[in-house]
């Protein structure tokens, strides 16, 4: 059983497989530290706990060294399915960086490393490979993986990819990849009731110290103008009590990647929904979702460093933030229109040389990446541009409208 990170409903009363004796007692080994930080500062606001969960150096979930990606990991994303993601991208990158002599491709967040070997192989087979392929990467443990993965994969590419610890500040021109990045930031849990805003906090459970639970505090100035700000008009019609998430550094974040950006086009895949359908009043809890060995299921306070915690996409959001960044929304799009829009076919047909039973292997996953029911529609991309001549392709099924 494998599983991609946007079930449509998480397993309630889940029953999740037993870590080892190991996990375990790395797991308690990162509960301890986030204890150690909510006694010498008091309850963590959520987001503060989801970074630390994630990223603590050496024991967060991404900054540790347990298996996340693909069968023997705890989900599934696009480019673990095979090269016809990396296919699709490589023929969207074709057209568009055929004007720019020397361009770069920024990849944010690369996982396992297998994005940035299929892409730099689908590259190279169009002979359009970039000057340099930089990956800006938070877990070291991770780098060391795509290292691994890269020189494996495609040993005489290596030579191109530099891993940076900060986006860079200098100009350049080319394209920027973040596949399921935004969804893996720390987000803001925040609740409406009766009562007014609150932010929702972590703290220690007074009769089981060994253990989290959730707790609140009245919005700070900042949140509360926040969620104004982003949910407007939507805020009348949601009912009470309500909680939700947003991503409150969406707008840092985008301004410092794109800061060197000059001439080029950004690509932001994810799930997650124009913020209209994102906080509908039937969502009454918000998209938190968390991973466990292919399991999904909504107790971010357990299992500490083990499982993945993640947080649907606002599109709305992203496009603003893009936009006072100074990019252009140059398309929003469902996952499945932009395969179709960038030579899916073309992919499929090279298949025709296997035999049946390759074939059979290599279409299956390519279904999962396109049916409306798997990460065909749950998944979009965005693309965003500055001082590109060339549009995008695959944005001809255009749902900026919805945003
Ligand atoms: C869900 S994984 C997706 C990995 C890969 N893009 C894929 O599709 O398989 C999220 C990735 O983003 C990285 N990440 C999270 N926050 C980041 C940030 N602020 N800057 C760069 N990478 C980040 C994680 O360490 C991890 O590699």
């Amino acid at each position: 059983m494998t599983a991609d990170r946007s079930p449509a409903e998480p397993a309630a009363g889940h029953r999740l497989p037993e870590p080892d004796a190991d996990a375990l007692a790395h797991s308690q080994h990162l509960a301890a530290h986030i204890s150690e930080q909510i006694t010498a500062h008091g309850p963590l606001p959520f987001d503060r706990f989801m970074d630390l969960a994630l990223y603590a150096p050496g024991l967060g979930y991404y900054s540790a060294g347990a298996r996340k990606f693909g069968a023997s990991g705890d989900f599934i994303t696009a480019p673990e399915l095979g090269p016809a993601f990396a296919h699709a991208l490589g023929h969207c990158l074709q057209q568009t960086m055929a004007a720019i002599a020397d361009w770069h491709l920024l990849e944010v967040g690369g996982g396992s490393g297998v994005l940035a070997a299929d892409l730099l192989t689908a590259l190279a087979a169009r002979n359009v490979l970039p000057a340099r392929y930089l990956i800006l990467e938070v877990s070291a443990d991770l780098r060391q993986r795509q290292r691994q993965t890269l020189s494996e994969r495609c040993p005489e590419l290596i030579d191109r990819v530099h891993w940076l610890d900060a986006p860079p500040q200098q100009p350049w021109q080319g394209a920027l990849i973040a596949n399921e990045v935004v969804d893996a930031l720390p987000a803001t849990r925040f609740q409406l009731d009766e009562d007014g805003v609150f932010e929702e906090t972590v703290t220690i459970d007074p009769d089981r110290p060994d253990r989290f639970v959730r707790g609140r505090r009245p919005a700070a100035e900042g949140l509360a103008a926040m969620i104004q700000d982003r949910l407007g008009p939507l805020l009348a019609d949601l009912p009470r009590p309500y909680a939700s998430e947003l991503h409150g550094q969406l707008d840092p974040w985008l301004a410092g990647l794109t800061q060197g950006l000059q001439r080029g086009l950004a690509l932001f895949i994810d799930y997650g929904y124009p913020r209209s359908e994102y906080y509908l009043p039937e969502r009454r809890d918000g998209t938190l979702v968390c991973h466990y060995r292919h399991r999904a299921h909504d107790d971010p306070l357990i299992l500490s460093g083990l499982q993945d915690i993640t947080a649907f996409v606002d599109f709305t959001a992203l496009a603003e933030a893009g936009e006072r960044a100074g990019l252009d929304l140059a398309g929003y799009t469902s996952q499945v229109q932009f395969l179709l829009g960038n030579d899916i076919e073309g992919y499929l047909a090279s298949l025709d040389a296997l035999s049946f039973a390759q074939r059979l292997a290599a279409v299956h996953p390519v279904k999962a990446l396109m049916l409306p029911g798997q990460m065909g529609e749950r998944f979009q991309v965005m693309a965003f541009s500055r001082g590109l001549e060339t549009a995008a392709t695959g944005f001809d099924h255009d749902l900026r409208h919805r945003l």
